[in-house]
């Protein structure tokens, strides 16, 4: 693989990520035939925010490949509740360990670890950002459900502000030729503009709606997600937005007889449990495959690399990310970092534009 740690699903070339899709694909036929896989391998969960199934399924996945698992998902019982740095709490477990999985609410935070850290990383979610291998999940369960990845008219409904998961799948389902996009929000929680201009980038078109109905008879995938409690500024907030979208059997009669329905899950109250015996309905199925998936992500990133010291990135002098969300603002030895992109410079870290950064000795 060209890449050693995987931060955002978008590092991988497409034939890279087809290949994992593939090895996916062939462990769910076989799982048995990958047992020894990564004997002998350790791998450190650390997860520094709640978490049912992206925890248990790359712990799984790493006990079905005959590997072993440390970790932690209640950071208060660690040297975190003393104050320990991120970078000394990836620098001493990447020590003992031959890869690290982190899941943390800080956006950006998978790839400050990934500059200390002697392991591979993934990023297992960091706060409203990226959700690479949930991305990855929503990939193996289309290519088995649907067929295909690319010529698909995609509904995502919910949070698009704050869910990460939509943001990562907006940006690799916008690399396969063809797809289109119908984001259903209310106007608050509305896709952030630097996914939009990501989707037009590639060359895809989106729509923007506010009810499920006007979509759902054009949609081939409707992407539910539920509303970031967590993420809002206070609980007032949050209740202004809960249940405006909540997807019933009235709303299925409406869709296409092949429609695919998926859910990252956990479900709060979007969509209705009488849709659970629609056939159309694929959000269970979707766990499984996302153990899969994380299965193949493991085999590629355990078996290219050893323990080594990261190579660091060039930092940027004077650059400050303004995003009051991302780690830098937490985490203040991190070096600047800045990536190049079309539409200008934007923080390594956490994607957000740097508009109006000029270097520290033009200014
Ligand atoms: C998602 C997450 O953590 O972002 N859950 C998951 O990983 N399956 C979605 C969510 O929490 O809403």
């Amino acid at each position: 693989m060209s890449v050693r740690n995987l931060i955002d699903l978008n590092q991988l070339s497409l034939e890279e990520l087809d290949d994992i899709v593939d090895m996916a694909c062939r462990i769910s036929r076989h799982p048995t035939h990958y047992s020894s896989a990564c004997r002998d391998k350790l791998m450190a969960t650390l997860f520094y925010e709640p978490s049912t199934r992206t925890q248990m399924s790359f712990q799984s996945a790493m006990l079905r490949l005959g590997g072993k698992i440390i970790g932690f998902d209640n950071p208060n019982a660690t040297s975190v509740a003393k104050g320990e740095s991120l970078k000394d709490t990836a620098t001493v477990l990447s020590g003992y360990t031959d890869i690290l999985t982190i899941r943390h609410p800080v956006e950006g935070a998978a790839m400050a670890a990934s500059l200390y850290s002697s392991v591979p990383v993934i990023n297992a979610g960091d706060g409203g950002h990226l959700h690479p291998t949930q991305t990855l999940t929503d990939i193996v369960t289309l290519r088995n459900v649907v067929g295909r990845t690319d010529r698909l008219v995609i509904g995502m409904c919910g949070d698009l502000a704050n869910g990460r998961t939509v943001h990562s799948l907006c940006k690799s389902m916008s690399r396969y030729g063809g797809n289109s996009f119908v984001f259903i929000s209310s106007e608050k929680l509305a896709m952030p503009d630097y996914i939009k201009e990501y989707v037009t980038s590639c060359g895809c078109e989106y729509s923007e709606v506010r009810t499920i109905e006007e979509a759902m008879p054009y949609l081939d995938v409707l992407y539910m997600t539920r509303i970031q409690r967590e993420r809002f500024p206070s609980d007032e907030e949050y209740l202004k937005e809960k249940g405006i979208y909540v997807l019933d059997g009235k709303k299925m009669a409406l869709g296409k007889p092949d429609l695919c329905v998926l859910h990252p899950l956990p479900r709060v109250d979007e969509i209705s449990y009488e849709v659970d015996d629609d056939p159309r309905a694929h959000y269970f199925q979707q766990t499984l495959y996302g153990m899969y998936g994380r299965m193949a992500l493991i085999i590629r990133l355990t078996s290219d690399h050893g323990h080594q010291t990261p190579e660091k990135p060039a930092p940027t002098p004077g650059f400050v990310c303004r995003n009051p969300k991302c780690i830098t603002r937490l985490e203040h030895y991190l070096p600047p970092l800045t990536t190049d992109t079309p539409k200008g410079k934007v923080c390594a870290y956490c994607d957000h534009a740097a508009d109006d950064f000029a270097p520290a000795e033009s200014k």
